[in-house]
């Protein structure tokens, strides 16, 4: 009896549910628009935020003990708390992955957004949508502070190893930019920097606010002279799944307020001292 009745209870849901659907202004709304209103209302009711993120990115998302505890922070974990505040979500959640599986993670539903200093590009932009741009990073060559004089333009690094990490962005720029040279693809930006401690690679792109960060834990790390081009879609946004029109206009309307009120650049400026000041203990 109790089945049925449950049965029935979701069989009426889902009829209340498709008449709220029908009821919005006659045709006008395209499926994705409803589906969207859905998504946002949805994470609200549950009041859980799942974010997707790779954790080995200072100063935007990395490991620290906090009171004995490991706990992931970061300028994008800030941004993130302050956005589901502003939206009035309860509870985020963050779900720590390789960079390499952030985005597939979005697309199997696992996550409800991804952050993660998430470049916004063309090609990504075919299988999800994004916000708007919080951050415009620069490409920076990372060396052993031994080489630092022998690596300062492109065609000292021909037939060197240089470092990216695997599914970001840093892959496409070596074998563009640095054609000459010889990739090394690796999941994990710790382990990248290990490599060049250890001369196993001789240099490493990463972005800059991540460049300096890791150069300021490491001071045997330097950011080399290497000039490399930046493009306007290397810029930071948060992806969500395609069609999310509703979530992504709050999450829009609460970055524009921390943009303009100079949030971001200040979680960037409090995470990059907060890795120093670990690495330093
Ligand atoms: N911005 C680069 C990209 O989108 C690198 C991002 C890496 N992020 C991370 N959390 N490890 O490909």
């Amino acid at each position: 009896m109790k089945k049925v009745w449950g049965l029935t209870s979701i069989i009426v849901g889902m009829m209340v549910l498709g008449a709220c659907g029908n009821s919005g202004t006659k045709n006008s709304e395209s499926s994705t628009e409803v589906s969207a209103s859905n998504q946002l209302e949805k994470i609200k009711q549950e009041g859980v935020l799942k974010v997707g993120t790779s954790a080995d990115f200072a100063p935007f998302e990395f490991h620290t003990m906090i009171n004995g505890k490991d706990t992931i922070v970061g300028a994008d974990i800030d941004m993130v708390n302050a956005l589901a505040e502003e939206i009035g979500i309860d509870e985020v959640q963050f779900v720590d992955m390789e960079f390499n599986a952030v985005l597939a993670a979005l697309d199997q539903k696992q996550v409800d957004i991804a952050v993660s200093g998430i470049s916004a590009t063309e090609e990504r932009k075919k299988s999800v949508d994004f916000t708007m741009n919080y951050f415009l990073p620069e490409q920076k060559v990372v060396v052993h502070k031994d080489n630092l004089d022998t690596y300062k333009t492109i065609d000292d690094l021909e037939g060197k190893k240089v470092g990216a990490q695997k599914g970001s962005i840093q892959e496409s720029i070596v074998t563009d930019q640095l054609p000459d040279s010889q990739i090394v693809s690796i999941p994990k930006v710790p382990n990248l920097v290990i490599e060049i401690k250890q001369g196993t690679i001789d240099a490493l792109v990463l972005e800059s606010a991540v460049a300096e960060s890791y150069v300021g834990q490491n001071d045997d790390l330097a950011i080399a002279e290497v000039e490399l081009v930046t493009s306007e879609d290397e810029a930071y946004a948060i992806a969500l799944p395609k069609g999310s029109t509703e979530l992504q206009e709050a999450l829009n309307e609460g970055l524009q307020k921390l943009i303009d009120d100079g949030k971001i650049a200040e979680f960037v400026q409090k995470n990059t001292d907060l890795a120093n000041e670990n690495a330093a203990k």
